[in-house]
């Protein structure tokens, strides 16, 4: 069973160890350069945890997937940047569709209203995950790029969010994102 939730703080050494279990091809899938074990440890290093929110996917406790989604304070956190990556004996087993899913969910349920993702054009399989979530994709020389609308948050997201990620305190401002005013209060009942 693969479980998926958001990584809290002391989690990124594992987050990093995921990375650096990727191969060449997928370093550079997920990096869009070819990327040594030094570039990696100093990508997790510089991650600027208040705008960060990092969900894993776990097998037998072990972090064999997990999604990014960068924001920066400069636009009101109103879009985010997503990559993702699923180690090579995990791949094409929906973890990767999952993982971007619930990164979704999690910045929807924080009034993000756009994820922008961007892949090399022979990522067939990034670009079918981004269609299968109704992003739209744009076509350069070298690279797509995807864009996701986000929906504003119901009562419903909110509880798909606690039920399936086992939530845990969360790490960085942009995680702790108030849900902004979704579905309407049912009526107070006057005190008798
Ligand atoms: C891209 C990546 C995250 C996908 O994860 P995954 O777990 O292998 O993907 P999934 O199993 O969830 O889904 C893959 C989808 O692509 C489809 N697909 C696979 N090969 C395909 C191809 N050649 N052409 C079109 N679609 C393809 C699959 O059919 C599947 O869709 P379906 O579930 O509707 O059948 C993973 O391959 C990876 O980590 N790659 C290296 C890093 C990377 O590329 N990151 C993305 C850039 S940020």
């Amino acid at each position: 069973m693969v479980v998926y939730r958001k990584l809290i703080t002391p989690e990124l050494p594992g987050y990093c160890e995921h990375l650096l279990r990727l191969d060449p091809r997928d370093r550079r899938a997920r990096f869009l350069m070819p990327t040594t074990d030094e570039l990696i440890r100093r990508h997790c290093r510089s991650l600027d945890l208040p705008w960060t929110i990092l969900v894993g996917a776990f097998r037998d406790g072990i972090m064999r997937g997990a999604v990014e989604l960068v924001g920066s304070p400069a636009d009101g956190m109103n879009v985010v940047e997503l990559a993702v990556s699923v180690e090579r004996t995990f791949q094409n087993t929906g973890a990767g569709t999952e993982l971007v899913r619930q990164a979704v969910l999690v910045a929807q349920n924080r009034g993000i209203r756009r994820i922008k993702m961007i892949c090399l054009q022979e990522n067939r399989r990034m670009q079918a995950i981004c269609k299968k979530l109704h992003g739209l994709l744009d076509y350069d020389e070298a690279d797509v790029m995807c864009d996701i609308k986000v929906a504003a948050a119901t009562r419903q997201t909110l509880w798909q969010e606690r039920l399936e990620q086992h939530s845990l305190p969360t790490m960085g401002v942009l995680a702790r994102r108030p849900c902004p005013p979704c579905a309407p209060r049912p009526p107070q009942v006057p005190a008798a």
